[in-house]
């Protein structure tokens, strides 16, 4: 006889927000460009390299579900209509990344992050609050967090196995474009940040990275 699961209250509430944010995901803005990997051919991986490279890309899967939390936040409290389209074009980027990360995720065999509702949800919150404080600090917070998105990036690259060229080519991809989101919020006069407030969006993200790995 099948055993019968006893799902409580939480797990319906956590696999509600896991449905929406399926929805979310699925719904994401994007800008249509094509998987950089697309074009290059799968080089045969070990099961230890496998399961590496689908760790690492597990955490920029979160990383990027963060993201359109945050850039959601942003936009809904952005001051001015010209920051909001300017955090809606950076999501659109983002949604992307997403997409790519989870496409590699399942070529590799593999899954999404189970606290991805947590942290797609923490992240609109935080965003929204970012935002709150004004168009300055929400510029700066986009610069700082992009930054630190590319040093995780370039650690990934150096970590990443040397035969996983379509993972290399999408994080690579990536860590161009956040650069460039980082390039962007520093031109429309992105304020820098407290040295504790960065401190803490580091310790924050190394939460996210290291739990993404394993769970
Ligand atoms: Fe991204
Ligand atoms: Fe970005």
């Amino acid at each position: 006889m099948p055993s019968q699961r006893h799902y409580s209250r939480l797990d319906r509430f956590l696999c509600e927000i896991d449905s929406l944010l399926g929805l979310c995901v699925k719904t994401a803005p994007t800008t249509q460009r094509p998987n950089p990997a697309a074009d290059i051919s799968e080089d045969p991986l070990s099961d230890a390299e496998k399961k590496l490279s689908a760790a690492l890309m597990r955490v920029n899967h979160a990383g990027e579900v963060a993201a359109q939390g945050l850039y959601l936040g942003q936009s809904l409290s952005a001051k001015t209509s010209a920051t909001r389209q300017q955090m809606r074009t950076a999501a659109a980027e983002e949604g992307d990344h997403l997409n790519w990360c989870q496409q590699r995720l399942h070529e590799l065999d593999s899954r999404t992050s189970h606290l991805n509702p947590l942290w797609h949800i923490g992240s609109i919150i935080i965003g929204a609050v970012a935002g709150q404080t004004g168009d300055r600090w929400s510029y700066g917070f986009v610069e700082e967090t992009e930054q630190q998105v590319m040093q995780h990036l370039q650690g990934h690259l150096d970590e990443l196995p040397a035969q996983d060229r379509k993972s290399r080519a999408i994080l690579l991809q990536m860590k161009q474009d956040e650069g460039e989101h980082a390039a962007a919020a520093h031109a429309a006069g992105a304020a820098d940040l407290p040295t504790p407030v960065k401190k803490l969006m580091r310790l924050s993200a190394k939460l996210m990275t290291v739990s993404a790995r394993y769970i």
